[in-house]
């Protein structure tokens, strides 16, 4: 990456008094965690992994089950500590500029890192918890994970001995309007929006792009391989735990 870019996108944060942020599963590889669609990512490297967040899938089919349980309770999430790109957000919002991180990641590290849960959208929900696809049943992920292991292959609802999944999104289901109006709002009123370590594939929350730009406000796009929206953006290629330190260092703490 040159530093001109750098430099240009220092002077984009500076200029902006309430910025919005966008993650996506790049800011979480060098955690530990794969994405998705990079050149290791899980539907890179085996297309079927998909189904396993498919929700009919998940609901038709009682081994794919068992074999979900079996990967949660191996999942690098489990483990994965925040790195420097999580901790350059936190800086960030230390600044008093963070007017909004919405983040399509389920891992937590954006919580973990110290950003503050109410400027927060985890759009795509949490591995934090279970749910009960039948009923409101909701409960820490760790008790449920605990079931697994003393044996319950694929554990039912102890309220209404409906299917257990993990409090995420599935493909096929919706996001909650509340999430998905956070980040719509966010979009339309921030003076920057910069978008981290996302193919921007994916909707609604990609919407938060054209929103902004129907604003004529400036995005900022931080990312390892081109996206859909490189054409419209100020757009900076590499790593994020090593550009975010640099893109936002120097802020002073409001
Ligand atoms: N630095 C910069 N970019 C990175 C890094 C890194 N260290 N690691 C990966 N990337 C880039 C990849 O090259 C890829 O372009 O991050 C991008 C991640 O894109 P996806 O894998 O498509 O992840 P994301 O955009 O978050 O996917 C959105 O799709 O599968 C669903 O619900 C899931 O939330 C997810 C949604």
């Amino acid at each position: 990456m040159t530093s001109a870019g750098i430099d240009q996108a220092r002077s984009l944060v500076q200029g902006a008094q309430g910025i919005a942020v966008l993650t996506g599963a790049g800011i979480s590889t060098d955690s530990g965690i794969p994405d998705f669609r990079g050149p290791k990512g899980l539907w890179t490297r085996d297309p079927d992994a998909e189904k396993y967040s498919s929700i009919d899938f998940y609901l038709s089919d009682p081994e794919l089950r068992v074999r979900a349980w079996q990967f949660r309770l191996s999942n690098p999430v489990l483990v994965a500590q925040p790195n420097a790109g999580h901790s350059a957000l936190v800086a960030l919002e230390h600044s008093g500029k963070l007017q909004r991180l919405v983040t399509q990641n389920i891992d937590g590290l954006h919580l973990a890192a110290g950003t503050s849960p109410e400027l927060l959208t985890e759009a795509h929900g949490n591995t934090r918890e279970a749910v009960c696809t039948s009923c409101t049943w909701r409960g820490p992920m760790s008790e449920t994970l605990d079931r697994v292991r003393a044996g319950e292959a694929d554990p039912a609802c102890s309220e209404c001995g409906g299917i257990l999944k993990s409090a995420t999104v599935f493909f096929g289901q919706s996001l909650d309007p509340a999430c998905v109006q956070a980040a719509f709002d966010a979009a339309a009123s921030c003076d920057l929006l910069v978008c981290l370590g996302s193919t921007l594939a994916v909707y609604p929350v990609a919407e938060m792009v054209p929103i902004a730009l129907g604003e004529g406000t400036p995005v900022l796009i931080v990312n390892a391989e081109r996206t859909e929206f490189d054409e419209s953006a100020l757009v900076l290629r590499g790593s994020l735990s090593e550009l975010l330190p640099e893109i936002f260092s120097g802020l002073s703490e409001s």
